[in-house]
Order: C-alpha cells, then sequence, then structure tokens
C-alpha cells in the first residue's frame, strides 16, 4: 500500500517560519497526507527554537536528531547519518525541505539516494554567490528535487537556466508572509521587547532602526566586522539602533574583544528575540539594516524601508517591487543610503504577487495532485 506519510524537515530558525502554514494546511485537509517532522537541531538554544515552535503553533517534532553545530562537513554529515534511519523506519512517499540552511540539502540528499521524492519550498534562488554557503545548498536542492515550490516569479528562469523542467516547478509566493500575514496582530510592542531584556533605550520620539548581522562573510572577518560596528556607531548618532545579536555574532563580537564598542548608549544589544518579538521591531522600525534574507522578504511584506548589508540578493522583487536597497558594506554608502531614507521616508514599495497568506494552501493542493 502506497504510504501517507509525508516527512517535513526543519532544522534553522527560518525554517520554522516556513514549515508552520505548510504543517496546518497539511492537518486542515486531514487525510491522505500525514505530516512527520522531524527537527535536525542544527538550532537547538531556546531562544533559537523553543519560543517559535510555542508562538508558531508547531506541533512537537516527532524526531529531533540533536546535530548541533560543527563545521560544515561534520554538521552535513551528521545531519546525513541521523535522517537516513528515520526514513528506513518511517517510509514516506516523499521528503519536503524549506529554505536553504545546511539540513535542507543534508536531508534532501539522503532522500533522493533512498529513492523518495524530495520537495523543496523555496526554490529558485539565486544570489550568483558561490562564496555563499547557502547559494550551494539551493543551487544542489533543486538539482535532485522532484517537485519545486517558487516564491517569485523569477526563480523559474533560474531553474530553467540550470536544466530543470518547467512541468516540476510550481509558482505559490511565499510560505513566510503567511506566517507573518497570520501573526500580524499578536506582535509585541518595541517598548515590550525592550523591557523585557532590561533595555533602556528611549525610542519613544525618534523612532529607532532595527539591525540583524550573522552572514558569515559580515561577522568572520574582523575587518568587516569593525567596519560595520563603527558604521552603526555613527548612524545610532542620528537614530538609535535596536540589535538582537545572532549567536554566531555573538561569539564573533565578544572573541574581537567589541562588546563595550558597540553597545552604546544609542545601539542597544538584545540577546537573539522570538517571533512575534522581532514582527512588533520589524514593523515599527523606521529603517531595518540586515544581511539576512527572510528579513528583506518581510520589509517588503510590512512596507518598511530595507538596507541590505550585502553585495547581492537571491531574492531580487524585494528591490524590483519591494522596499530594499541593496548597498554592500561600504560605511559610505550605508550611510549615505540611512540618511536618504530618514530624509524621504524611503521606498514605498508593493506587495508582491502571491504574497497573500495563501502559499502553503497552494502547495497542498500541488501536493494532492501530484502524489495522489
Ligand atoms: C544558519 C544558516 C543560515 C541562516 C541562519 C539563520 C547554514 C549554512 N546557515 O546559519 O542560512 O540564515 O542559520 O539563523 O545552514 N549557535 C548557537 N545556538 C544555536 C545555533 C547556533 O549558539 O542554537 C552558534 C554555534 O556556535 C554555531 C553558530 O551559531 O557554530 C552558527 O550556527 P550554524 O547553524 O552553523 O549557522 P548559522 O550561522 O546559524
Amino acid at each position: 500500500m502506497k504510504s501517507n506519510v509525508l516527512v517535513c524537515v526543519v532544522g534553522a530558525r527560518p525554517n520554522f517560519m516556513k514549515m508552520a502554514p505548510i504543517i496546518k494546511a497539511l492537518k486542515a485537509v486531514g487525510q491522505p497526507i500525514v505530516p512527520y517532522l522531524v527537527h535536525t537541531g542544527q538550532h537547538y538554544d531556546q531562544a533559537m527554537k523553543d519560543t517559535f515552535f510555542q508562538q508558531l503553533g508547531i506541533p512537537e517534532p516527532d524526531r529531533d536528531l540533536g546535530v548541533g553545530s560543527g563545521s560544515h562537513a561534520v554538521q552535513t554529515a551528521n545531519t546525513m547519518l541521523r535522517f537516513e534511519p528515520v526514513l528506513d523506519e518511517v517510509s514516506p512517499f516523499a521528503v519536503l525541505v524549506v529554505g536553504d540552511v545546511n539540513s535542507t540539502i543534508a536531508c534532501g540528499l539522503v532522500a533522493v539516494k533512498k529513492s523518495i521524492p524530495l520537495i523543496h519550498v523555496e526554490a529558485g534562488l539565486r544570489s550568483f554567490d558561490r562564496d555563499m554557503p547557502e547559494e550551494i545548498n539551493r543551487i544542489l536542492t533543486d538539482q535532485i528535487s522532484d517537485l519545486l515550490f517558487t516564491t517569485e516569479r523569477g526563480a523559474l528562469h533560474n531553474l530553467e537556466r540550470e536544466g530543470i523542467d518547467e512541468g516540476r516547478v510550481c509558482f505559490v509566493g511565499n510560505v513566510m508572509i503567511d506566517t507573518l500575514l497570520a501573526n500580524c496582530q499578536q506582535a509585541v510592542t518595541p517598548d515590550l521587547t525592550l523591557a523585557t531584556y532590561g533595555s533602556s533605550l528611549a525610542i519613544k520620539e525618534e523612532g529607532y532602526a532595527l539591525l540583524t548581522l550573522h552572514r558569515p562573510s559580515n561577522v568572520d572577518d574582523p575587518d568587516t566586522l569593525v567596519r560595520l560596528i563603527k558604521t552603526v556607531g555613527e548612524i545610532s548618532k542620528r537614530l538609535p539602533v535596536i540589535f538582537p545579536v545572532h549567536p554566531r555574532t555573538q561569539q564573533k563580537i565578544a572573541h574581537a574583544g567589541l562588546l563595550n564598542e558597540f553597545s552604546t548608549e544609542r545601539v542597544s544589544l538584545l540577546p537573539p528575540v522570538s517571533y512575534l518579538e522581532m514582527l512588533g521591531l520589524m514593523r515599527a522600525a523606521r529603517v531595518v539594516l540586515t544581511d539576512s534574507g527572510g528579513l528583506q522578504e518581510e520589509t517588503t511584506a510590512l512596507g518598511v524601508p530595507c538596507v541590505t548589508l550585502r553585495e547581492n540578493t537571491e531574492r531580487p522583487i524585494t528591490v524590483t517591487d519591494g522596499t530594499n536597497t541593496i548597498v554592500g558594506t561600504d560605511a559610505e554608502k550605508i550611510k549615505a543610503c540611512v540618511h536618504e531614507i530618514l530624509d524621504s521616508g524611503g521606498k514605498r514599495g508593493r506587495i508582491p504577487e502571491y504574497w497573500d497568506g495563501n502559499a502553503a494552501t497552494r502547495i497542498v493542493e500541488r501536493l494532492l495532485q501530484r502524489y495522489f
């Protein structure tokens, strides 16, 4: 008898927001698809995992592989070793992965080698920067996927260029925006978030800029990190900055002895915040400075100006249609862009096609057509 189990994989923080609406939509249709949730454990801190599961209403994983951190090879290999027996035991009809993290490619590779069809949600995004670990994960995961769901129309051209048959690609919109729209009402106010973490930053009159940084290219190289820290310090003279710090960045800042330099009266460092706190911080920010892929999309959906501290983006619709500007890491360019936004209000943008809260429903409809 054909299996009706769909193994759904999450590993790192941005995966949780993408998987939540898919699990919900699968449960809403009930049979014939039964989701089986595997968490690889790539992100394991409470602040990076548990609060997200609780707030997003994601059920406890059916399996936690507990792989934790390590080099790319160690993390990927451990994930593969621990994922294979789960597939042997559960015998799913397919494996569904989201995004571009190491857990995505690791579990995808195990599935196809066992002749289990792989489904990739958020396929076809390309930065064309192969120094980015995620770019390798994206290209490889798409190559081995049976069904590819895209968030923006341009992604199809990237996939066709790489020889992927159009018939396997389905434009459904953005599941992360499903989550954002479903949770907007519950977003936590910035005042409450600052108070929760004991910050006395005054934001009432002036508002604030929100900063996130975690890309290896920005935080692993001390020269780049110092340059960014100084630039943020200068921006903070005009506008206070709220900075929830990713564990990787926290380690790099501490290691370089830069904690005191970064944390000032006008720059408030917070630990990683919860999803609903982040949503509240993004929504009320006058400008967001980030190197995250997810925040580029979320700010576009919220209509908040975004300054991307990278040389490229794999999500070009946030620039063409949305509120995103790619500036790189040059201090003068960052400052000029932020001042321009503060003077003029910044790009207004419009909501991209199908970023309407129904992407997960479209995914489930297509899964039913394709496999049942
Ligand atoms: C990963 C993803 C990245 C994604 C990011 C979101 C890859 C290649 N990268 O990067 O695409 O944007 O997640 O957060 O998959 N750490 C903790 N606690 C945790 C998790 C990590 O302290 O719960 C620390 C560890 O020291 C670890 C470091 O953060 O070595 C980096 O974690 P890792 O999962 O390797 O990559 P991220 O930088 O989080």
